[in-house]
């Protein structure tokens, strides 16, 4: 599949998707169905950031699978028997889904055996990563971060400021304890590129150093391969790609955030998943319509049901 050719020119060879997590959040679908495979109407959440690393203009899918996690990898292989019978039965469009992730991007199976942190899960991309790979990126599957595009951003700043450059989004205070929170400081006559002074995983409220937080786009420097070898687990006892970043700060490795404006959907739980579902079930011509006119009827009729759940909502 082809994208325009532009904005390419920024050297990012291999997208890393880490994807072992257990998907505790989704039980029971994910005693069989890997979280990553849910989809979001009718496309699976691991082949919209294929997607995404394909308009990128990268070569390789780094997928950091468990080892019982292999369905993820085989939805990217071809499926000739499939393809034949839609073929005989003049189900074209069909066709054309089934090859998409195929034809997208090629991936490459890393295996975590176990679950010890995102950092250690993006330290084993360095075993594909070619030598002439001074950065590669890494985008989180279970966050969407909308309209396409950020990492293309990113790459302008990392080939203005050289180092490593993150996704920062604005979340209310109470929310920081979620996510890896930035120090940060402004770049002259630059609004939405923060110089960052230093990050840490999943704050109390009260500690955070702000609430710009990252979001999963990351344009890492090779550097952070060193940096991940010497950290010490951290938060919930695993290593951090967080801590791993911090210590590259301390040590003088320049840090930037590009600051997010658009939406972001996150798919690591079920409420944000549903709202993702909406979201794109809303704005798809085939089902949009009927979806609107749905959700204003179950609205009135919950709404009905629980004067007091409305009044909350
Ligand atoms: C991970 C990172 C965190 C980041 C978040 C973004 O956390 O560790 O720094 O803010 O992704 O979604 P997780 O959500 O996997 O616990």
């Amino acid at each position: 599949m082809n994208f325009p050719n532009e904005d390419r020119n920024h050297g990012v060879k291999t997208v890393v998707v880490p994807a072992a997590g257990m998907g505790t959040r989704f039980l029971p679908a994910t005693k069989t169905v890997p979280k990553e495979l849910l989809p979001v109407v009718d496309t699976p959440g691991i082949e919209l950031i294929a997607e995404e690393a394909a308009k990128l203009g990268a070569e390789r899918l780094a997928v950091i699978t468990a080892p019982s996690k292999q369905e993820i990898l085989a939805h990217f292989e071809r499926f000739p028997q499939l393809e034949e019978t839609l073929t005989e039965r003049g189900k074209d469009e069909q066709v054309a889904k089934v090859r998409r992730a195929n034809e997208l991007i090629t991936p490459v199976a890393v295996e975590q055996e176990r679950p010890l942190g995102l950092g250690h899960a993006v330290g084993l991309a360095e075993s594909v990563l070619g030598e002439d790979e001074d950065s590669f990126a890494v985008m989180l599957p279970d966050d969407l971060v909308l309209p396409m595009g950020a990492v293309e951003e990113m790459a302008k700043v990392r080939a203005e400021l050289g180092g490593t450059v993150l996704c920062a989004i604005e979340v209310d205070p109470d929310e920081v304890y979620n996510y890896g929170v930035f120090d940060i400081e402004e770049v002259d006559g630059r609004e939405d590129v923060k110089r960052v002074k230093g990050m840490v995983e999943k704050p109390d409220p009260a500690d955070a150093p702000s609430n710009y937080v990252a979001t999963g786009r990351y344009l890492l420097d090779r550097a952070i391969f060193d940096a991940l070898r010497r950290i010490k687990p951290g938060k919930g006892g695993e290593l951090q790609l967080t801590d791993a970043i911090a210590l590259l700060i301390e040590e003088g490795h320049p840090v930037h955030v590009v600051v997010h404006r658009g939406s972001r959907h996150d798919l690591g739980n079920p409420g944000g998943y549903i709202r993702a579902c909406v979201d794109f079930g809303l704005r798809d011509p085939k089902y949009g319509p009927a979806l609107r006119k749905a959700i204003l009827e179950i609205l009135d009729e919950v709404d009905g049901e629980s004067p007091a759940g409305a009044e909350q909502a």
